[in-house]
This record gives C-alpha cells, sequence and structure tokens, in this order.
C-alpha cells in the first residue's frame, strides 16, 4: 500500500524510517518532510492546513494509509476531513484530540473518571484566578487551555510568578489571549513519557521514555521541545505500567468511548511518577517527539500493521515486541535556541557519525542544498543509538556527535544522566 506521513520533524524522519522497513509499504511519502526523510520517503510540498489539497493528493495517488504526526492538523480535524472522504488515517478525530487540545476538558475527565491528576480549577479571568492562587499558595502551575507549542504552562515558584503568569496569558503574551486557564498544584516526582495505541476500545502499551525538556545541562535554562530522550525509562517498571495502564489509560479509553468520541492513534501521556504513585500531567494525542526516535530503534514488529488494527478496531489480541536494548537520542541544536538562531549553517561528517555501531540520525529541521546539509531550524538533528544499557547507547551517540562538524550547533553532554546512574546502582 501506499502511506503518506504528515509532518517535517525527527519524529516524522524515525516514523518514516520505521515503515520503510515494512513489506506492507510499496510507495512512501511525507509532507512535508526534511532532507533526511527525503532518503526513505518522497516528500511532497503540501500545506497541511489545506484539507482539501492533502485530500487530493491522497486520491491522485492511491494512499492506503495516512499516520499524522503532530498535533495541529488532529487538532483542526484531518483525520475526520480524510475519513470522510474514503482514505484511512491513524490518529484521532478533532472531538478525541480535545484529550490535547483543551486542558480544562482532560482534567474534568480526570475528576469525572477518578484519574490521578494534580488538583486544579479552571478560571475565565484573571481576578477569580489571582484569588486561588493566593488562597493555594505556591509553588503551584498555570496552564493555558489550547494549544500552545509547549510554551502553555508556567511552573510559579512564587505567588507573584503565578501573578505575573495570569496576566501574561490573559493579556495575550501566549499569541492570542488565553480564554480560559487551568491552575493545578504542583506535583513532585519524576516526569516519564508512556504511550499506548489505542483503537477505540482496547488500548495497547508501547515502551515509556524520559526526555530532556531543559535546554542546558544539569536539566537548567529554559524549556524547549526536547533536547534528548531514551527508553526505557527506569523509573516505570512493570508494576508501575500496570498502575499506568489500570488507573489512567484504560479509564480514559472508556470515558471517551462513553462520550462517542472514541480515541484511536496514539495517546501519549505526560506522568508525574510521586511517591504515592502515577499522576497525569497531561494528555498528547501523537506521538512524541524526541521520544519517537528512541522507540522506533527499539520496536522489532512492524509498526505499519499496528497503525492498521488501531485505524481498524482490531488490537485486541495484538502483540508487539520490543528489543530488550536500551536507545538514546541526543538532540544537536542551532545555537541561540530556544531563542533566536542562525538557518542555513552547513552540516559535515554525517555519515562518518552514522558509521558508528548502534547509532542512527533522524533528522529534524534540515535542508538540502545540492549535496550540503544546512540547518532549516531550532532542532535540528537527533543523534541516536542503541545500546545494552543507557551508558553504551549513550556513549555510541556521542561518539558520533563528536564526528559531526557544525560550527553552528550545540547539545546537551548528559542525556540520560539519571538512568546512567541508576544502572550505576547510585
Ligand atoms: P506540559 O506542557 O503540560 O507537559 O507541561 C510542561 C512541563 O511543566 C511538564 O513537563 C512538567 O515538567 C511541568 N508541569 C506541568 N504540570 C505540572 C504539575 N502539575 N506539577 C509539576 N510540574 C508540572
Ligand atoms: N517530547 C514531548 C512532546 O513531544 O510533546
Amino acid at each position: 500500500m501506499n502511506i503518506l506521513i504528515l509532518g517535517s520533524g525527527g519524529r516524522e524522519h524515525a516514523l518514516a524510517w520505521k515503515m520503510a522497513a515494512s513489506p506492507l509499504a510499496d510507495k512512501l511519502y511525507c509532507a512535508p518532510g526534511n532532507a533526511g526523510i527525503a532518503r526513505e520517503a518522497e516528500c511532497v510540498a503540501l500545506d497541511l492546513t489545506d484539507h482539501a489539497a492533502v485530500i487530493a493528493f491522497c486520491q491522485s495517488h492511491a494512499i492506503g494509509l495516512v499516520v499524522v504526526g503532530p498535533e495541529l492538523p488532529l487538532c483542526a480535524g484531518i483525520v475526520d476531513d480524510l475519513e470522510a472522504a474514503g482514505i484511512k488515517a491513524f490518529g484521532p478525530s478533532k472531538w478525541a484530540a480535545r484529550l490535547e487540545g483543551s486542558k480544562g476538558f482532560t482534567k474534568d475527565l480526570c475528576k469525572a473518571n477518578k484519574i490521578p491528576t494534580a488538583a486544579y480549577e479552571r478560571f475565565k479571568g484573571a481576578a477569580a484566578a489571582k484569588d486561588y492562587v493566593r488562597i493555594k499558595g505556591a509553588p503551584i502551575v498555570i496552564k493555558a487551555d489550547g494549544l500552545a507549542a509547549g510554551k502553555g504552562v508556567v511552573v510559579a515558584e512564587t505567588i507573584a510568578q503565578a501573578e505575573a503568569a495570569i496576566d501574561m496569558m490573559f493579556s495575550g503574551g501566549l499569541g492570542q489571549p488565553a480564554w480560559e486557564i487551568v491552575i493545578e498544584e504542583c506535583l513532585v516526582g519524576e516526569e516519564a513519557s508512556f504511550f499506548a495505541l489505542c483503537d477505540g476500545e482496547t488500548a495497547i502499551q508501547l515502551a515509556s521514555a524520559q526526555d530532556h525538556k531543559r535546554v542546558g545541562d544539569g536539566d537548567k535554562g529554559p524549556n524547549t521541545g526536547g533536547m534528548g530522550a531514551y527508553s526505557p525509562a527506569p523509573v516505570m517498571t512493570p508494576e508501575m505500567n500496570k498502575r499506568v495502564m489500570d488507573e489512567i489509560i484504560q479509564p480514559t479509553v472508556r470515558a471517551m468511548k462513553a462520550m462517542g468520541a472514541p480515541y484511536k492513534g496514539v495517546l501519549f501521556a505526560g506522568l508525574m511518577i510521586t511517591k504515592d504513585g502515577p499522576q497525569l500531567i497531561e494528555y498528547n494525542v501523537r506521538f512524541g517527539d524526541p521520544e519517537t526516535q528512541v522507540l522506533m530503534l527499539r520496536l522489532m514488529s512492524d509498526l505499519v500493521p499496528a497503525l492498521i488494527a488501531a485505524r481498524d478496531g482490531q488490537l485486541k489480541n495484538f502483540d508487539l515486541r520490543w528489543y530488550d536494548d536500551a536507545a538514546l537520542t541526543v538532540v544537536m541544536a542551532a545555537k541561540g535556541y530556544p531563542g533566536n538562531y542562525a538557518k542555513d549553517t552547513l552540516i559535515e561528517g554525517l555519515d562518518r557519525a552514522a558509521q558508528i555501531e548502534g547509532v542512527e540520525i533522524f533528522h529534524a529541521g534540515t535542508k538540502m542544498d545540492g549535496a550540503r546539509v544546512l540547518a532549516n531550524g531550532g532542532r535540528v538533528l537527533n543523534i541516536c543509538a542503541r545500546g545494552k544499557t543507557v551508558r553504551e547507547a549513550q556513549q555510541r551517540a556521542y561518539a558520533a556527535v563528536d564526528r559531526i562538524q557544525w560550527p553552528d550547533g550545540f547539545c546537551r553532554r548528559d542525556i540520560g544522566w539519571r538512568a546512567v546512574l541508576r544502572e550505576a546502582g547510585r
């Protein structure tokens, strides 16, 4: 069958790399793609906000399955529109994508179904929100409802910071004024990313991962889209995985079905593992980036039948096999990211880096200029490696990083530190 992947990041490169190995994939397309994806798939310049254009492309290229990477087209209803045109699409409907699109919706769903999550209130105005913050005290977490490209959350250490965040969100600091915010209790623990494949009724667990959101070593500095990740997450013991499935994922899938919005696609739970057990921080309705890069390195089974089974409501009795190996990815970003950075800078040494055993390089923001690879975004490359341990994967990934010549790029040097310390018994 012909498959179209929507998106252009490292996540989509990893998905394309995995799907290109499937005997079920005849021809693979990616829109819009990037320089690395172009080696696995034919890149096509489609505007993902133009659903009619995407549908027309699918019809003229006999696309049998569309796999949607990012949340924006999902929340805009691209799966509904494709399915209405008779094209199979992997991902949630617009209605079901509210699990990421509206924090208030998800919090209310958790409350109604006793899913563990931080205590919260929803507010439509600044005055009542500030009163609540003064009563609750700091630290406290302020979240804008709606998609905010990862910038809609402020973990306020003081009441003054919380008040400033409330004013910022209601006055348009995130682009447009927030119509509603959620204020919630600050959870303490270790974060983990948990992925489940859902078909509307059945959910099966994928592997767990941990990402590093802060830009600097030691998890310091501003938040980013993610500077690296590894899988599995040591904090996710078999017992903890079962609790997450029983207490968070399954009740969510049941509740979505009961309200007439069955959830199909990948359900990505951002978790805080607290001393009392797992708590849901947020849902995403898509694969994680950069978590998918490490998940795909560890997935032994063919991904394509799994995505089709999720779309077709056939996940019952479906099983996926994983390599026991660990996988780790180091993100190389343009200097200045997550602030301003230069584009079109030259990257060399990628082929030599990819020769290291266990190493796979996924592109995020790159483009070709003849035979040269140029940076074309903030997060630019994912240097990934498999290893028997996280430590081995980490050593291989950094050995590859050291073969790359990109004076205008940087990366963190400590990706995986928590897992490495645990492996060393510290
Ligand atoms: P989100 O965009 O919801 O993933 O939030 C971004 C980050 O904010 C999370 O990865 C956490 O590090 C932090 N965060 C969000 N909610 C909470 C919370 N209730 N308690 C502690 N940290 C939080
Ligand atoms: N790595 C976090 C995300 O994909 O949102």
